[in-house]
């Protein structure tokens, strides 16, 4: 059994998928983006998941649960899920907050990044980008970038499986209620590649849909742009990966 960290677990994706976790018997870090959020969280807590909370549009809040989890039992895998659609939070939740706590948290040796098929759509420059949430960010970029993340991730550091995943257009607050995809299949492959010994789950660099590996936008894989997103990210938080 590992002990997994799902971000952004009070609702949605990530909440199915740390409650699917849980049940499985795995045991759950879960997340809350405050106290009053946290409430979402209790029958969780109850089933024995520990608890952090964060606003991650505050770096100070994403350092200080990197530096929590740090002080606590390493972490096995980390499902990168919090997410916004639109306004000044989605650069600094989709991007800068899994960055940061990729650079900092020690020893996860699984990382699973949520994507969307949105990335396509994803300017692959950071000529522009307000990393800092002053303006709305674009979410497509935000999604080409937290998907390069991966792929860079998979490159650099050749001990840790990083992967990234496509839950498809699903019936959550984000998603609306007549999203066409199916809930359920919208977060099993996050738990597989976080938990499962399968051989294809033990693979790294992918881009993931409803568990196959798909061929993302062409510059996820691109070495330059992958060392552009580093060294921008890098300049902006003053934390190198
Ligand atoms: N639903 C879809 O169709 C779809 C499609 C493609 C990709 N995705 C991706 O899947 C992931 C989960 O999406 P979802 O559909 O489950 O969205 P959701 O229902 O809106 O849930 C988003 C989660 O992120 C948390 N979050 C938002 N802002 C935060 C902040 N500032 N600090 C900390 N946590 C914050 C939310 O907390 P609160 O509840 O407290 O706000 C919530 O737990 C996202 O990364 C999204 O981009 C979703």
């Amino acid at each position: 059994m590992s002990r997994i960290f799902v971000t952004g677990s009070a609702d949605g994706l990530g909440r199915l998928a740390a409650e699917s976790l849980s049940a499985a018997g795995h045991e759950l870090v879960v997340h809350a983006r405050t106290e009053q959020r946290a409430v979402a969280l209790a029958s969780l807590v109850n089933a024995g998941a520990s608890i952090v909370i964060g606003d991650f549009t505050q770096r100070d809040d994403v350092e200080r649960v990197a530096t929590e989890l740090n002080d606590t039992t390493p972490l096995d895998a980390v499902i990168h899920n919090a997410g916004v659609w639109s306004g000044p939070a989605v650069m600094p939740v989709n991007i800068i907050a899994p960055y940061l706590l990729t650079a900092l948290l020690r020893a996860p040796h699984r990382l699973v990044y949520l994507s969307s098929s949105s990335h396509y759509g994803g300017r692959p420059s950071m000529a522009g980008v307000d990393w800092g949430g002053r303006r709305p960010g674009s979410y497509e970029d935000s999604k080409l970038f937290v998907t390069t993340l991966m792929a860079a991730v998979a490159r650099l550091r050749p001990d840790v499986l990083s992967n990234a995943v496509d839950p498809g257009w699903v019936p959550t607050r984000m998603g609306g209620r007549s999203a066409p995809d199916d809930i359920d299949l919208g977060h099993q492959t996050q738990e597989w590649l976080a938990s499962s010994n399968d051989p294809d789950a033990l693979t790294t660099g992918g881009y993931w849909y409803h568990g196959g590996r798909r061929q993302p936008h062409q510059s996820v894989y691109d070495r330059a742009f992958q060392d552009q997103l580093l060294e921008a990210l890098a300049a902006e938080t003053g934390v190198a990966l």
